[in-house]
C-alpha cells in the first residue's frame, strides 16, 4: 500500500482572510460544505480573532453554526488567545490552532506582542485545551523570511517550534508566510527543527508567492514530512504580511504527491469543481 500524505485544507481560513470585500457568510459555508465532500480529513474553517484585526473572519460563529459536519472531517479554527478559544469551544470546533512567529517583527504586527509574550499568552489556552481534550495545532510563521525583519535564523524557528511542541501542541505547522523560501533555506530550516520535533509531528505551510512551493514540498517530503497545508485554487494571503500571496494550490499538491506515488484520499473530480467555485469567490473581490 502506498504511503499517505495528509493535505490540511486552508481555503476557507487562510484563503479568504485577506479578501478585501466581505465574502458573504452563506458562500463561506458553501465552500466548506463542498470541501467536506472531497475527501479531506482536515479543514481549517475560520478564525476566532479580533474582528477589528481581521474583519473578513468576523462571522466565525455563524460559519461554524452553518456548516455541515462530515463525520470523517476534523473542522479546525484559529484561536490567538483564551477569548478565541472559549468562542471556538462554544462553536464546537474539533480542533484549534495557535499561531506564533519565529520573527519579532511579524509577531508584533500580526498578534500585537513579542514572540516571548505570545508563548506566555498561549499557555493558559493550552492548559484549558488539555483539560478539555481539545487538540491544539501550533503554527510558526516566517520560517525562512519575515516581511519586516528579513531572513529568519533556522535556530530561532527550531526554538519556537520546540517550545510550542513541549507545551502540548500535537503538531507544528511551519509557515513560509510570504512564500520567500527556497529548497535550500527550507531544507536548512527543517534540519534545525528536526533536531527537536520529529517529522511525523511537522507540517509544511507554504505560500506560493515565488512559485517555489511545490519544490519546497519536495524537499520537505525528502526530510520525512507527510502533512501539508494548501488552499483550493491557491486562494489566500495574510493581511499582516505585505506581499504574501495565496497558499500553494491544493490541486497542485494533490497532483504532485500522487505523481510521486503517495495517496491523499482526495477525489480529484470533486476538487476540480470546488476550484471553480473558489475562483468565483475571488471574483467577488474584483
Ligand atoms: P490586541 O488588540 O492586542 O488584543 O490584539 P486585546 O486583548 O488588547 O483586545 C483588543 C480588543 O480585541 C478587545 O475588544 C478584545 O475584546 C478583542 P474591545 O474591548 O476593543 O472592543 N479581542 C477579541 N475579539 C474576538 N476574538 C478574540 C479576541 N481577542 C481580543 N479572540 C489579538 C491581539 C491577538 C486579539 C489581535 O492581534 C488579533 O486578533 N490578531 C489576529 C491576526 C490574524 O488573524 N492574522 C491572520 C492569521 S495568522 C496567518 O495567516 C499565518 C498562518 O497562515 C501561517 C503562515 O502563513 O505563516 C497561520
Ligand atoms: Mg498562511
Amino acid at each position: 500500500m502506498s504511503e499517505f500524505v495528509t493535505i490540511f485544507e486552508m481555503g476557507p481560513r487562510d484563503g479568504l482572510q485577506n479578501e478585501k470585500q466581505f465574502v458573504p457568510t452563506e458562500l463561506k459555508i458553501q465552500l466548506v460544505d463542498r470541501l467536506s465532500d472531497c475527501g479531506f480529513r482536515k479543514i481549517e474553517v475560520t478564525s476566532f480573532v479580533s474582528p477589528k484585526w481581521v474583519p473578513q473572519m468576523a462571522d466565525a460563529q455563524d460559519v461554524m453554526d452553518g456548516i455541515y459536519r462530515h463525520p470523517a472531517v476534523v473542522y479546525s479554527v484559529l484561536t490567538p488567545n483564551v477569548k478565541g478559544y472559549t468562542a471556538a469551544r462554544k462553536a464546537s470546533a474539533d480542533e484549534v490552532a495557535i499561531f506564533g512567529s519565529a520573527s519579532e517583527g511579524f509577531s508584533r504586527k500580526n498578534i500585537n506582542c513579542s514572540v516571548a509574550e505570545s508563548i506566555e499568552r498561549f499557555k493558559p489556552l493550552l492548559e484549558k485545551a488539555q483539560h478539555d481534550d481539545m487538540p491544539v495545532r501550533g503554527y510558526v510563521s516566517c520560517v525562512t523570511d519575515c516581511p519586516y525583519d528579513g531572513p529568519t535564523p533556522p535556530e530561532k524557528v527550531a526554538d519556537v517550534a520546540r517550545q510550542l511542541f513541549e507545551l502540548g501542541c500535537y503538531e507544528i505547522s511551519l509557515g513560509d508566510t510570504i512564500g520567500a523560501g527556497t529548497p535550500e533555506t527550507i531544507g536548512k530550516m527543517l534540519d534545525a527543527v528536526l533536531e527537536h520535533v520529529p517529522a511525523s509531528r511537522l507540517a509544511g505551510h507554504f505560500h506560493d508567492t515565488k512559485a517555489r512551493a511545490l519544490e519546497n514540498i519536495e524537499v520537505s517530503l525528502a526530510k520525512g514530512l507527510r502533512i501539508f497545508d494548501a488552499a483550493v485554487g491557491g486562494l489566500g494571503g495574510c493581511p499582516y504580511a505585505p506581499g504574501a500571496k495565496g497558499n500553494v494550490a491544493t490541486e497542485s499538491v494533490v497532483a504532485l504527491v500522487e505523481r510521486m506515488g503517495f495517496e491523499t484520499g482526495i477525489k480529484s473530480d470533486r476538487l476540480a469543481e470546488v476550484v471553480e467555485f473558489a475562483r468565483g469567490l475571488r471574483r467577488t473581490d474584483a
